[in-house]
Formats: structure tokens, C-alpha cells, sequence
């Protein structure tokens, strides 16, 4: 463990050694601290947003014993929004279908930036079923992370806006 401070200021927010080292290492990457300039929902950025998906992931997995791989688990939490752009900003209309599309870029931009394996690319690339209706989720770690992404969104949705 660094020295970096961390507040557990939220329900979902719990410690653990394993799985905070790993959010630690990728939380200081600066392709990571590039989701800090994107909103995802209301007042909360992409970064915040998946980085309360990776607690509720670690919170579930512990509570639930469901024995998931933490580094699976960790990375496919923190990675399943990492597509890098403002969805909210006026285009071209390439973002109009940013919830069918995101995981999808999501997922190439994890493979770009980190050595990330399949177990990790199915984390991210099945986190909005059942929106993308056919990539059902197939391990734990995707199953964790699509329910926790869900809870975390409608959270943020209802008591975090502007
Ligand atoms: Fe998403
Ligand atoms: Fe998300």
C-alpha cells in the first residue's frame, strides 16, 4: 500500500487491501485520470462513476462470498466506461447511440492502453446487458459488475445531479 489517502465515505465503500493496491495502480495511470474531465451522469465524472462501480464490485464479491478474481474483477470494474469522450457533447451524431456503442470502445480502448486479458474484455464488453441484448454476461466478474454498474448508475441518476 502507497501512502495515498483514501475515504470510504460511502456505503459501498469498504476497505481491502487487495483490491484497493490494484484500483491504486490503475486509478494512477493517465489514460484513467483522463475520464476526470467526462460527465457521466448529473454532476459525477466518468472517472468517479467507475471507480464507485469497482467498490460496489469488491462490496458485493466480499458480502456475497462469490470468491471472483480481484485483478478480474478491479480492471473490468474500472475499465467498463473507459471510452473516452464526452457522450453528452453536440456532434456529429456519432454519440447518439452511446449506450449500444460505449462498451465496444470501452473495450478497445483497455486493450490499447493495458495488457488486459479476455476474462477482463468480457468484464467490459457485457457491462450494458441487457441493453446489448446478446453479450450476456458469462463470468462472475462480468455478472458483478453489470449488476453494480446498474445500481451505481440509477444512484448517481437520482441523488447525484447538477
Ligand atoms: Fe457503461
Ligand atoms: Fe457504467
Amino acid at each position: 500500500m502507497t501512502g495515498k489517502k483514501i475515504y470510504y465515505k460511502s456505503w459501498y465503500m469498504k476497505k481491502n487491501n487487495v483490491s484497493d493496491a490494484i484500483l491504486q495502480e490503475l486509478e494512477a495511470d493517465p489514460h484513467v485520470q483522463e475520464m476526470k474531465h467526462y460527465i457521466q451522469h448529473g454532476k459525477v465524472t466518468t472517472y468517479e462513476h467507475c471507480r464507485s462501480v469497482a467498490r460496489l464490485s469488491g462490496r458485493i464479491n466480499e458480502r456475497f462470498s462469490l470468491h471472483a478474481n480481484p485483478k478480474t474483477l478491479m480492471t473490468g470494474a474500472m475499465l467498463h466506461d473507459f471510452y473516452l469522450y464526452d457522450w453528452h457533447a453536440a456532434d456529429d451524431g456519432r454519440h447518439r447511440l452511446h449506450g449500444f456503442t460505449h462498451a465496444g470502445k470501452a473495450c478497445r480502448n483497455a486493450k490499447k492502453y493495458f495488457d488486459i486479458d479476455e476474462d477482463v474484455s468480457q468484464v467490459i464488453y457485457c457491462h450494458m446487458w441487457p441493453l446489448n441484448p446478446e453479450r450476456v454476461p458469462t463470468s462472475r466478474e462480468a455478472w458483478i459488475v453489470c449488476i453494480a454498474d446498474k445500481c451505481i448508475s440509477l444512484y448517481e441518476t437520482l441523488f447525484k445531479r447538477k
